[in-house]
């Protein structure tokens, strides 16, 4: 396994994704983990992240000394690579000008690291490689023993390595997609130079996980909420794999769930997996409790709030269980890794079930620890959980709550489901040119209910009803994003199935602000 030491790039989670991308597993931890927790760890190769500091100044981060000392390859990356200069005897400088963007290379000197990779190559038979630069410093001397293997004009020593000790390093980033022989360079680190097989894959990722949950809670019984997300789904198919009816889920059903959600995890669950499921309604008590409120924030906190509320009434029922699981992923673990020591991620502001653990008094069970969010759609396809539930978008905590504005009531709960449903079919039905769907080609697309009224006319009889939203958005990290460039056939065909079908909604209007400005979500 390979050691990815984290210096606050904001790169840093791809550079995980791209090692077990090429099937090998590997941690992302903080640069100043311990000399004894790196021993202990015994990594095959280690890799130190890109970081926005500048090596030369006061009191910056350093690779744990051990690193050099291991006697295992060291890829060095953007600041990884300065601080290794840095650490070893070179030295490192504030360069003229920032480089950023695209920039060619020249490889040069043979290394194992740039073996066979290249773009194209040039008249004196060197290869060069286009690759994605973000940096202000560069090394300007080699530490002793190093040779260079890239450069270009503006960054001479655009690589380096010390092959006796196998110590690598590169200015340029190969863990974005803009470096396009960037994977291939990864790969040809963990597999040709710290030898890495390819042993981290779905199919045997279940038979450990089973076992690994088999021997943490024995014959104890284990709580689960279920919500109908890709993570809880898929946490619990794994769960119930490893100890089948010492599971529990709880379904809440809030009343803000999307059209026939609730039947279809119970569908899924408790028919055809065979998933012991409590379903419980209770859309009344959210409802209730949500009646005459308009503030976002205050509807945010009942709906958290009645949540834990009900959760913890239905686990006091099943007195003898004693793990709650949850659907907790690596980004999650990463990032509230990095809130505790201040670190560069940036920190959602949405979490869900946060209040849980600490009024149970349960010990927490958290299977999808190590695994990224792709990884958790292979693992869910690899449980026979269907497709279309694990590719699905995501969907808020409190639900429909945040997308009907101002006061929800449940009038205006059904009618947004409905529009909802034929916006999301409409989006699944229809192709663009490559054969993909546009619920594919869109990261996120819902319905907005406004409580307005505006005119229309329908057949000889005017109509006085409410307005609906669409929106659709295309982005990777939800932190920003773009509204989607749907085409105006499909908007056309989805605005006119929801003002015939959806009586009571008489005009549909698209949204088209980025984020930021705007939010994904309207509240
Ligand atoms: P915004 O609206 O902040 O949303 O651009 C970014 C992403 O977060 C989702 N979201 C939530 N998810 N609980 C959640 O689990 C919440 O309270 C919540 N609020 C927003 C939103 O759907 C989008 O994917």
């Amino acid at each position: 396994k390979i050691l990815i030491l984290d210096f606050g790039s904001q790169y840093t989670q791809l550079i995980a994704r791209r090692i077990r991308e090429a099937n090998v597993y590997c941690e992302l931890h903080s640069w100043d983990v311990s000399d004894d927790f790196i021993r202990e760890f015994n990594p095959a190769g280690v890799i130190l992240s890109g970081g926005p500091n500048s090596v030369y100044e006061d009191e910056t981060p350093r690779a744990p000394q051990s690193v050099f000392e291991l006697g295992v390859p060291v890829l060095g990356i953007c600041y990884g690579m300065q601080t290794m200069a840095a650490q070893l005897g070179g030295s490192v400088e504030n360069a003229a000008k920032r480089e950023f963007g695209y920039a060619e290379i020249r490889a040069q000197g043979h290394s194992a690291l740039l073996k066979d990779i290249q773009d194209k190559s040039n008249a004196e038979g060197h290869g060069l490689l286009d690759v994605w630069m973000s940096h202000g410093d560069k090394v300007t001397a080699l530490p002793e023993g190093f040779k260079i293997i890239a450069s270009n004009s503006s960054t001479p020593i655009a690589g380096m390595a010390d092959e006796s000790r196998r110590f690598y390093a590169v200015q340029f980033h190969p863990e974005v997609t803009h470096t396009k022989q960037g994977k291939a360079l990864l790969n040809q680190f963990v597999h040709g130079i710290c030898g890495c097989d390819q042993s981290w894959n779905m199919p045997d990722y279940v038979a450990t996980a089973v076992q690994r949950i088999r021997d943490e809670v024995g014959s104890d019984e284990v709580i689960l909420g279920l919500s109908g997300g890709v993570d809880s789904s898929v946490a619990a198919a794994l769960i119930h794999r490893a100890i089948g009816d010492q599971l529990t889920c709880v379904f809440v059903d809030n009343g803000l769930l999307r059209l026939n959600e609730a039947e279809q995890v119970m569908e899924t669950f408790a028919k055809n997996l065979g998933v012991k499921v409590i379903h419980v309604d209770a859309s009344a008590k959210f409802l209730g409790d949500l009646a005459g409120v308009s503030d976002p924030e205050a509807k945010r906190k009942i709906i958290g709030r009645e949540f834990v509320e009900v959760f913890q009434q239905e686990s006091a029922k099943l007195a003898q269980a004693k793990w709650l699981a949850q659907g907790t992923i690596y980004p999650d673990v990463i990032e509230s890794a990095g809130a505790k020591t201040k670190k560069a991620h940036t920190i959602k502001s949405h979490h869900n079930v946060g209040g849980l653990p600490d009024t149970l008094k349960l010990q927490l069970l958290e299977p999808l620890r190590e695994l990224f969010k792709d990884e958790v759609r292979e693992l869910g396809v690899a449980l026979g959980l269907p497709h279309e539930m694990v590719y699905r978008h995501p969907f808020p905590g409190p639900g429909l709550g945040v997308r009907i504005l101002g006061e929800v009531k449940r009038e205006y709960a059904d009618l947004l489901r409905r529009a909802d449903h034929i916006f999301i079919e409409e989006l699944r039905n229809t192709q663009d040119a490559d054969g993909k769907s546009w619920y594919d080609k869109t990261s996120q697309a819902f319905a907005v209910f406004l409580p307005v009224k505006s005119v229309g006319v329908m057949g000889d009889g005017r109509t006085y009803d409410y307005v609906v939203a669409l929106r659709a958005v295309v982005t990777t990290d939800f932190m920003t994003a773009h509204w989607a460039e749907l085409p105006y056939d499909l908007l056309g065909k989805v605005s006119n199935r929801i003002i015939n079908e959806v009586r009571g909604i008489n005009r549909v209007v698209y949204d088209i602000s980025g984020k930021p400005p705007a939010t994904i979500e309207w509240e």
